[in-house]
């Protein structure tokens, strides 16, 4: 089994996740303004969990960090509580003491998506990028948005959900009907121009992907492979979801 000599896997108890991940995160942060590449579900949540703790005892300010969102679902606008606007500005920005001003997310209810999201692109990139990239895996393999068979320099674009991706996301919405059939993505071009990643998987059904993701060909079929083409990624994966890695370098 292979895995990229610049991807740094640390396997951990699930009671340690939030604390390694934010310790990942954090050690790549630079002071000044950072910018912060925020991914949204459920597997980043005890890492913003952990930030908020360290923020309310005063062990780091992020208040002016900048938060750039992964993706937005279309259809869906920041007052809607199952939007990723949403989901920023609750679960991350108010608990860092962070202003809504200072969030870069796609309009959901932008009357052009394409161009919300090329617009979106031109806008990371005025802001001179990303410097750390929080990123989950579906259990398809998918990073943010980008299905399987998404063009290795894709560009933040709409984009159809597949069928696993909505059904691994009804559990937000009560049923698979709700969940919107297409979103606005970064593209595997655009997140691949964060300076680092932090790619984080937890639990027995991310297993089989974060397996294809770090150890297997570098695939479009396998979009999260991408990771294996960039120069500095750190996985954080529990047990259950590094069950399938034989694991080599470095680890806890
Ligand atoms: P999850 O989503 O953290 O809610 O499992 C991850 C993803 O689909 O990228």
């Amino acid at each position: 089994m292979t895995m990229s000599a610049s991807l740094r896997l640390l396997v951990v108890d699930t009671d340690q996740f939030g604390a390694a991940a934010a310790d990942a995160v954090l050690r790549r942060l630079p002071a000044h303004r950072p910018r912060l590449g925020v991914a949204t579900g459920d597997t980043p949540i005890p890492l913003y969990r952990e930030l908020a703790r360290r923020h309310a005892c005063g062990q780091i300010d992020l208040r002016t960090a900048l938060l750039i969102a992964l993706d937005e679902y279309v259809g869906l606008g920041p007052d809607d509580p199952d939007s990723y606007a949403t989901y920023v500005r609750t679960l991350v920005a108010a608990p860092l003491g962070i202003g809504t001003e200072n969030i870069v997310i796609a309009d959901g209810l932008a009357p052009d998506p394409d161009l919300e999201a090329a617009n979106l692109d031109t806008r990371i990139e005025a802001l001179g990028g990303v410097d750390v990239q929080i990123a989950g895996i579906g259990s398809n393999g998918h990073l943010a948005f980008n299905e399987p068979g998404s063009a290795w320099e894709s560009g933040t674009r709409v984009v159809q959900l597949s069928e696993q991706t909505r059904q691994d996301n009804a559990r937000f919405f009560g049923t698979v009907a709700d969940v919107p059939h297409r979103a606005i993505t970064q593209g595997l071009g655009t997140i691949s121009r964060a300076r680092s990643i932090v790619l984080l998987a937890a639990g027995t059904a991310k297993s089989a992907a974060l397996t294809a993701a770090v150890s297997g060909p570098i695939d479009p079929h396998v979009p999260a492979s991408m990771l294996q083409r960039h120069p500095a990624v750190t996985v954080i994966a529990d047990r259950a979801a590094a069950a399938g890695l034989s694991l080599r370098g470095e680890h806890r």
